[in-house]
């Protein structure tokens, strides 16, 4: 199950820029690479820098605290320091608006 929230518009976004979004409570990086928009969580995994503010080349956007990389594409973790990759989500064009599809963890049954 998943839920799909707007968070910007294309205007708001120029092409190899990253911006913070926030989607029912939760810190995104939004990203454009030449008019693809991609969304991975902000808190680095490493020790929670704001990866909307690291620099972006090509697909990668680098943690502007200690260096760590990662894929916005995916979210992996490419180099050290982070070992752990972030969480990527989806997102769709519908128009002008910028949405990002967040998965809903499933209930655990306790029985
Ligand atoms: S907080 Fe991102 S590399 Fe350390």
């Amino acid at each position: 199950m998943s839920k799909t929230i707007k968070v910007a518009e294309i205007r708001d976004l120029l092409p190899g820029t990253g911006k913070v979004v926030q989607a029912d409570g939760h810190e995104i990086a939004l990203f454009n690479i030449d008019g693809e928009f991609f969304a991975i969580d902000n808190i680095c995994s490493h020790s929670g820098g704001p990866l909307c503010e690291g620099f972006l080349s090509a697909d990668i956007v680098e943690c502007p605290w200690h260096g760590a990389q990662f894929n916005v594409k995916t979210g992996a973790a490419m180099c050290p320091p982070a070992t752990a990759d972030v969480r990527s989500f989806p997102v769709k064009v519908e128009g002008n608006d910028l949405l990002i599809e967040l998965g809903i963890p499933e209930l655990l049954c306790t029985s």
